[in-house]
């Protein structure tokens, strides 16, 4: 690998994650250069790249297709490392699940930079699965708790234990994938700050309010019928049905451990459950605050 990675762009770095990987890069003493929507990617700046060693992508998933391009551009301006933006689901185990059909922009990208580094062995990649973004999804409802009615959505049994990524810890597994960048080359990595069961997390939300919460049960069969439903129909919001299907039925079997948790290799450690919760309950955000759009989607 040679020298090692100093100069990262990180395009889109305005969103969600964006944010927080600006964060985790700046704080592990990379030179960050953002790319904005401005020099979009077909003008992606010869000189910025010229000067990076590694881009990583945290575009917005509806615009994941535009990837092509950008490894185009930093494949020619010599960078060395490219991380695209996956920080989901484990794209390379869907199987015939058919959210892989919305994931297909996804799935795409990966396939190009495999391709790409085989022809260019100087030219390398890290993908990384982080599960659900945990706080993020705390705050639009995706963990199923609402603080302010204090009611929980509990889909099937709610013991399944799932895999899920605060966005600083993500931040930190970016930073570190280009801090080794030896043992990440051309590697799908999945990371996770913990593995928590729906019930878990109720128990805990409900010992930290020291109040019994209401709790409504649905099925994941449901929200795969709706989910299937809505994208006959050309609705996207489809996605989230789709998701909770994956992530929360029984069996799913996406929880990340021992070894097929890429953090011991990343030498980073699990965030706490327990914290994470009480930080979320004290802050005084609403709920839905981190994305309206997303929030009137989940409330089908
Ligand atoms: N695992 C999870 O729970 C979870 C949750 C949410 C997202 N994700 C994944 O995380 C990644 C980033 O998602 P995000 O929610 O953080 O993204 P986001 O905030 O919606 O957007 C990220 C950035 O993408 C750029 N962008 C927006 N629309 C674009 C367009 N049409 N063409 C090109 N660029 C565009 C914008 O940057 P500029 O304005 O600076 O150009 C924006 O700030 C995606 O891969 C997404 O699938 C995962």
């Amino acid at each position: 690998m040679g020298s090692p990675i100093k100069n990262v762009v990180v395009v889109g770095g305005s969103g969600d994650l964006g944010r927080a990987i600006v964060g985790g890069l700046v704080d592990a003493g990379f030179a960050v250069t953002v790319l904005t929507r401005e020099g979009s990617t077909a003008t992606f700046p010869a000189d910025v790249a010229t000067k990076a060693d590694a881009v990583v992508s945290t575009i917005t998933t509806v615009a994941v297709g535009a990837q092509q391009q950008l490894v185009d551009a930093a494949l020619a301006a010599g960078v060395r490392r490219f991380i695209p933006s996956e920080f989901g689901l484990n794209t390379r185990f869907l199987g015939n699940d058919p959210i892989g059909t919305i994931m297909q922009a996804k799935i795409q990208a990966v396939n190009y930079l495999h391709e790409k580094s085989k022809q260019n062995p100087s030219f390398t990649w890290t993908a990384i699965s982080t599960g659900l973004f945990f706080d993020w999804s705390l705050g639009c409802g995706l963990v199923g708790l609402d603080k302010a009615t204090k009611t929980a959505t509990i889909y099937d049994s709610g013991n399944e234990p799932y895999q899920a990524s605060n966005l600083p810890h993500i931040g930190k597994a970016v930073a570190a994938v280009l801090r080794h960048p030896e043992v990440t080359t051309n590697r799908y990595l999945s990371i996770a700050s913990f593995n928590p069961t729906q019930n878990q997390v109720l128990g805990l939300v409900e010992k930290l309010t020291g109040q019994e919460w209401t709790v409504h049960h649905l099925t994941t069969e449901e929200q795969q019928r709706i989910g299937a439903e809505k994208f006959a129909k050309g609705d996207h919001s489809a996605f989230f049905n789709l998701l909770k299907k994956r992530v929360y039925a029984d069996g799913a079997g996406l929880a990340v451990r021992g070894p097929d948790n890429a953090i011991d290799l990343l030498g980073l450690e699990e965030d706490d459950l327990e914290g994470t919760l009480q930080a979320w309950l004290a802050s005084d955000r609403e709920q839905g605050e981190l994305k309206g759009t997303i929030r009137d989607w989940l409330a089908e």
